[in-house]
This record gives structure tokens, sequence and C-alpha cells, in this order.
């Protein structure tokens, strides 16, 4: 029962489009026209700018965060990743805007953020190191996944946190198909302020 509440919960959270909203609200803006298309806060970047973009980013990853944190504070009896997965899930896949949502990054960091802090900063600076080295957003979100994998591996003894980061970058590549196929045929765009 706990799993079904909080997971329903978790779903809900996740499903906020806040990309949409602010795209909406502040700009008369439906980003998902524009760009990659994509309801996501690199999408937000490009297309309305970094304070919008900013804004979006941080409450992706909050949706992730607090979905996963609400079980923890309520003493439920579930394993808060799972939890953490549904709110993904629904960044994805959210119901308020069509099912057509993010590509699970920023959500998925709030996530790890809410069990593992200190892996949440070992992951923002390899994203950041990634974006250094190779100017592309996408690939970067990617790398970080696999490389939060061996991280996790080295770092500590919990197998689920592995199978869930795990889980999580196979959403995260699944979800950047379109940027793969944009990365090898050299039409993916790059950032241009680093
Ligand atoms: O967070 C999504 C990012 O990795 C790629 O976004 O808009 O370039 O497809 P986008």
């Amino acid at each position: 029962m706990e799993y079904l509440i909080f997971g329903l919960i978790a779903y809900l959270i996740g499903s906020i489009p806040s990309g949409l909203i602010v795209g909406k609200v502040g700009y008369n803006i439906d980003i998902r026209e524009h760009g990659s298309g994509n309801l996501g806060g690199t999408n937000t970047f490009r297309v309305l700018g970094k304070k919008a973009g900013m804004i979006v980013t941080i409450a992706d990853i909050l949706k992730g965060t607090v979905a996963t944190v609400l079980p923890i504070l309520f003493a439920a009896e579930v394993y808060p990743l799972a939890i953490g997965i549904v709110a993904v899930f629904g960044h994805m896949y959210p119901i308020f805007a069509g099912f057509r949502g993010g590509k699970a990054v920023a959500t998925s960091g709030g996530v790890i953020l809410g069990v593992n802090p200190l892996l949440f900063v070992i992951m923002l600076a390899t994203f950041f190191l990634g974006l250094y080295l190779t100017k592309y957003v996408s690939l970067s979100s990617m790398l970080t996944g696999i490389i939060s994998m061996i991280v996790t591996l080295l770092i500590s003894d919990d197998i689920g946190l592995f199978i869930v980061i795990t889980l999580l970058t196979v959403f995260v590549i699944y979800r950047h198909r379109a940027n793969i196929i944009r990365i090898i045929n050299k039409t993916e765009p790059k950032i241009k302020w680093m």
C-alpha cells in the first residue's frame, strides 16, 4: 500500500512540467516547439536563456530529490530509490504534459542527491568535466551515467544503489537516441559558453 501511495505521489511530482510552466507563464512559449523539442533544462537554456534554464534545471533536480526523500521523512516501508525511479518515469512521461517529457538527466541526479549527496557532487563534477572536454550536453549526460556506475562500485557496497544507477543510465541513454544519431552525423549542437 505504501508503495502505491508514495509511487503515485512520486509520479505526480515527476510529472510537473517545469519547462512547460516556465516557458508558458514567463515567455508564452512551448519549448517543445523549439530547439531540440525536449522538455528539459538544456533546451530551456537554449530557447529561453540562462535564467529560465537554471530555474527549470533546479526544479527538475528537486522533483527527484523530493520524491525520494518523502518516504524517508515519513518512515515509510518502501525502498526510497524505487520511488525515485517512479519520479524519473513521471518526468519522462508526464501526465500533465501529454506524456511528452524530458530525458531523465536532472531528475535522476535529484534522486541520487536525495540518498547520496557525495555521489551527486561527483556526478556534477563528471558532467562539467565532460561538458568542458566534449561541448555536448547530451554526451556528457550519458557519460556521467556510465561513469557514475563505475564510481558507485568503487565508493559504495550498496548493490541496490548500483542497480538503480544502472537503470537510470539506461533511461538516459534510451531517451538520447536522437542525440546519439546527431552526434554520429556531427549535427548535434555544441555549447558555446565553455
Ligand atoms: O538533459 C537533456 C540533455 O542531455 C540533452 O538535451 O535538448 O540537447 O536534447 P537536448
